[in-house]
């Protein structure tokens, strides 16, 4: 019984030596507030376990000890509650609500998209309609039915992109090879098939030719205009150029028509517009040659009045219907328009979103 006597001055200094070490563990850090509360105060701790002593130490001697278990306990308890106020009030983890949020990133349509759009809007408002027509197309449509047959050189321009397709012997002639089409002309036949007059189309596509440099790309977009109708004549043609070029192009920019060869009309043109990257001079302000153009004319585009043999395979009767039609670039239609200085169409499809944000 007597070695079980503790003195109340040892305990009180057991007391403030856990006290000490108590708070040198909280200064040192590496645990929630709980968890040292838990571990310093709570029932397996070393001071739970010498406050339980008190019954140890003579009757008398009881009444010093209270006060001190208190102050140790009140020293632990505020050195917690200290770090809990300092993390509410820590910036890294207020949040402001009333803040405005993160603005998601915003795309938009890519140029070329906005480009058939508008051109569409154009056509539109003078009453043609845009229409679709295969992008994988039977050889006929593209070449045959416009009057280039087999083995015709023309053909030869258009660096088709060919699709081995044997075809089916017995089958129908028009229906034996399969092409990309190299050119959005495979719509008017088919436009003209749809048996309804007049016309007035506007069939915007994707083409491919086999060709890559600073002004082409493997696959390009054109847009094909066609109009039949009793009475049409290159009148017509020129005022709808006029038009589409002030309205697009705004007033200044110049457009001239040069005769030209077209299997499919008669007579054909090709249309130039003045460069947008050297405005018609065809040199760059440090004088070396332009990149694009030349000699300050970019070609957009062929038109012509439509071929006999074109309206004929179309089951349109010659004699009673005459039309115009034309097929420019959209791309390179896009960039000689002002303000936008592309010396690479290439660009366009190279998906580098610093290059398409400007837009
Ligand atoms: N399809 C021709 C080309 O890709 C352009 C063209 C020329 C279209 C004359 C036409 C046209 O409609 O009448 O080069």
């Amino acid at each position: 019984m007597t070695e079980e006597i503790i003195s109340a001055t040892n305990l009180i200094s057991l007391l403030i030596e856990a006290q000490g070490d108590a708070l040198r563990a909280i200064k040192a850090g590496g645990k929630s507030p709980e968890e040292f509360r838990v571990q310093l105060l709570g029932a397996k701790s070393e001071i739970t376990r010498l406050t339980k002593q008190i019954g140890l130490i003579p009757k008398e001697d009881r009444h010093k000890i209270g006060p001190v278990v208190t102050e140790v306990k009140h020293s632990i308890e505020s050195a917690l509650s200290q770090i809990e106020e300092s993390a509410i009030s820590t910036p890294s983890t207020f949040v402001d609500v009333t803040a405005p949020g993160i603005r998601p990133p915003e795309g938009h349509l890519h140029i070329v998209t906005q480009a058939i759009m508008e051109v569409t809007r154009i056509f539109e408002r003078i009453g043609f309609t845009r229409v679709r027509h295969p992008e994988v197309d039977w050889d006929w449509y593209p070449f045959e039915s416009l009057n280039m047959p087999k083995n015709h050189p023309a053909r030869d321009e258009w660096e088709t992109f060919f699709i081995n397709y044997p075809g089916k012997p017995g089958t129908n002639p028009k229906k034996q090879k399969i092409v990309l089409t190299p050119h959005t002309s495979n719509g008017q036949v088919r436009e003209m098939e749809k048996g309804k007059l007049p016309i007035r189309m506007i069939n915007i596509a994707k083409c491919y030719r086999r060709q890559i440099d600073v002004s082409h790309t493997p696959m390009f977009h054109q847009f094909e205009g066609l109009y039949i109708d009793k009475d049409v004549s290159i009148g017509h043609l020129k005022g709808v150029f006029d038009y589409f070029v002030k309205q697009f192009f705004g007033a200044n920019r110049e457009t001239r028509l040069r005769p030209f060869h077209f299997q499919f009309t008669e007579p054909s043109f090709e249309v130039d517009i003045n460069c947008g990257i050297c405005l018609g001079t065809g040199l760059l302000p440090d004088k070396t040659p332009c990149k694009l153009c030349k000699a300050g004319w970019l070609e957009l585009g062929g038109s012509g009045m439509v071929h006999p043999v074109v309206l004929r395979n179309g089951g349109i009767d010659p004699d009673t219907y005459s039309g115009f039609a034309f097929g420019w670039g959209i791309e390179r239609t896009y960039m000689m328009k002002s303000g936008t200085k592309l010396d690479d169409i290439r660009l366009l499809y190279s998906n580098d979103i610093r290059f398409l944000e400007q837009f």
